[in-house]
């Protein structure tokens, strides 16, 4: 696997999630979720460098999960997420060609998936894991629907979205110079008519987002630590 560097954005304070606690750091079994999180990448050999992105009032708690990982740093994070990728992008050492970029809460990625996910980015110079949609979707304005859309071409992106160094610091650069605000990084490479590739992503892969999502998430990593611990 070619080496890479990692940007996770962990300053979000997650008011939906209806925890008294940025979402990132509700224990899960007793570890805090962006520590699962960290645990996946910690293990790849080729990802040689973690940069977390920490709200600077939640620092404390960003450096009581970092205790111990060698390869990872904290940097400040912005008042929107690409604000807090930007700041980490200004850290990443001049060697690694390739940057991976994973959502803090997303701590179910598998080892499998960010493999396929390196070997795309290596082929395409940038890559997303894409999950087809399941329900009709609709453009609803003012309580009216306009028009139903074509559901065989939506699908909804999730990160581990990996892209090549240079390619991701001028889409940021462009972004910044033109105010595009995106909701994902891949968009921002969009934005400058480059191409991004789609691989199949993974329904375990999700974001904690709302209160329900701490039950399923619990459910996959115990499951998870159960089929580690019989392959022992
Ligand atoms: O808010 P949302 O769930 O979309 O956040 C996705 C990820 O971006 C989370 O890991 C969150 O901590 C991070 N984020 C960030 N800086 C912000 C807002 C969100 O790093 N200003």
């Amino acid at each position: 696997m070619t080496d890479f560097s990692l940007i996770i954005p962990a300053a979000g304070l997650g008011v939906r999630s209806g925890q008294s606690l940025p979402k990132q750091y509700v224990p899960i079994l007793e570890r805090p979720l962006l520590e699962w999180t960290l645990s996946t990448f910690i293990e790849i050999e080729a990802c040689r460098q973690i940069i977390v992105a920490v709200d600077p009032e939640w620092r404390r708690e960003g450096e009581k999960v970092i205790t111990g990982f060698v390869k990872v740093v904290l940097v400040d994070g912005g008042k929107e997420r690409q604000d807090s990728i930007r700041n980490g992008l200004s850290r990443i050492k001049d060697e690694l060609s390739i940057v991976l970029i994973h959502d803090a809460v997303r701590p179910v990625v598998s080892p499998e998936l960010i493999g396929r996910l390196i070997e795309a980015v290596a082929e395409h110079g940038a890559a997303i894991p894409v999950l087809p949609i399941a329900e009709t979707v609709k453009r609803v304005r003012a309580e009216q629907v306009l028009k139903t859309l074509p559901r065989d071409e939506l699908y909804t992106a999730q990160t581990p979205q990996g892209f090549d160094a240079n390619l991701l610091r001028r889409a940021y650069e462009h972004a910044m110079k033109k105010g595009v605000q995106g909701t994902d990084d891949a968009s921002l490479v969009e934005a400058l008519g480059e191409r991004v590739a789609a691989i199949p992503g993974e329904s375990d892969n999700i974001k904690v987002t709302w209160p329900v999502d701490f039950e399923r998430v619990e459910w996959l990593l115990r499951s998870q630590q159960a089929t580690s611990k019989s392959a022992e």
